[in-house]
């Protein structure tokens, strides 16, 4: 069986980009892979260093990743800390990373921007710890959003110069969907990304009730329609779309889909529709996972079996590592 590892950041609530993104795939894999899900609270430290609220804030995204359906008896469910192999393995994948390609990632010119009062050298490493988790279990599949494509990539590449360097240990990780392509799914402000953005009425997290989903889908960007049969979709037009095909039966989309082309859309009525599908399909999840993380001594037996097992696979790894650079001295 091939072997999949995947995680999240313990940041703030998950939302809609996270689910579609990662957990719906992570669920639809276990049973067919050895999964390994992990919270990331190691890396949310390069960007919140605050810890007050790091242990709820893991408790919650354990328990939502329950309520999406993953089985801890079918997947190795753990948190990051937890596995000291993975830090481990970290430092030795620093000397195979150089710092110009480091600098020149994607989401660390972005952190940059956004804290350049803390451009600390964990957020340069960032994309290292991130293949160090993937590596730790030489793992070939890697269920994640578009976003962290160019992760993988570098993960690639640092695996490779390991195994040019010491001799095969390492297989080559891909970034895996169940669709043709990685996902993005878009904000409800037609403004990129949905992400745990500033502006949280383009965001829905799934731990939103009811009405504050309906709001915000009511308020997502619309405009007065197309004048001119079947016309090109903008792009904020296109989100709401897209939206409706991660929640909503086929033949519904159709109806709007030829009301667009037939230049008599009604946003109002598509916005009704789509918002009674996401709650639907939202609030049983939000209820689930309220009634895990209500058993807290059972969420910590669950990650700490999760981290025993993990260290079984990571040991091996840690190992054959240190085999293969040659620090066994005795
Ligand atoms: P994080 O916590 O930002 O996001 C978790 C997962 O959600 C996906 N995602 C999205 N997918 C589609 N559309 C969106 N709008 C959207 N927003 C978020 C992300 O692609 C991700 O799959 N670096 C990772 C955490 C990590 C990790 C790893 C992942 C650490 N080590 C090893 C995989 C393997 C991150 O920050 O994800």
């Amino acid at each position: 069986r091939q072997i999949v590892v995947s995680g999240v950041r313990p940041t703030g609530n998950l939302h809609l980009g996270n689910y579609f993104g990662a957990l719906r795939n992570y669920v639809k894999m276990q049973n067919e892979y050895d999964c390994y899900f992990f919270i990331a609270d190691l890396h949310s430290l390069t960007t919140h260093p605050d810890t007050k609220e790091l242990k709820e804030n893991v408790l919650h995204v354990a328990s939502e990743y329950m309520a999406c359906g993953l089985d801890p008896n079918k997947v190795v469910l753990y948190c990051q800390s937890d596995l000291p192999q993975t830090t481990e393995l970290y430092l030795f994948l620093n000397m195979m990373a150089y710092k110009g390609e480091l600098e020149k990632t994607t989401t660390f010119k972005d952190k940059v921007r956004l804290q350049p009062e803390n451009v600390n050298a964990g957020l340069l490493t960032y994309p290292v710890l991130m293949a160090a988790d993937i590596m730790i279990h030489r793992a070939q599949l890697v269920p994640v959003g578009k976003d962290q494509e160019q992760h993988l990539e570098m993960t690639r590449t640092f695996a490779n110069r390991f195994n040019h360097r010491y001799g095969d240990v390492f297989p080559e990780p891909r970034a895996f969907n169940f669709g043709e392509q990685l996902l993005k799914v878009p904000s409800l402000d037609g403004a990129g990304k949905m992400s745990k953005s500033e502006n949280q009425y383009a965001t829905i997290y799934l731990s939103d009730d009811d009405d504050l989903i309906r709001k915000k889908i009511m308020k997502a960007k619309t405009d007065s329609g197309p004048t001119e049969p079947n016309s090109l979709k903008p792009d904020y037009i296109e989100n709401v779309f897209n939206l409706m095909k991660l929640v909503s039966q086929q033949d519904i989309i159709d109806k709007f889909e030829a009301d667009y082309d037939n230049c008599n859309i009604r946003y109002g009525d598509l916005k009704k529709q789509l918002a009674e599908d996401m709650v639907n399909y939202i609030a049983p999840i939000r209820q689930k996972a309220r009634d895990i993380r209500a058993n807290e001594a059972e969420l910590n037996i669950i990650l700490k079996v999760g981290a025993q097992k993990a260290a079984e696979s990571a040991d091996k790894t840690i190992s054959a590592v240190r085999e293969a650079i040659g620090l066994k001295y005795f």
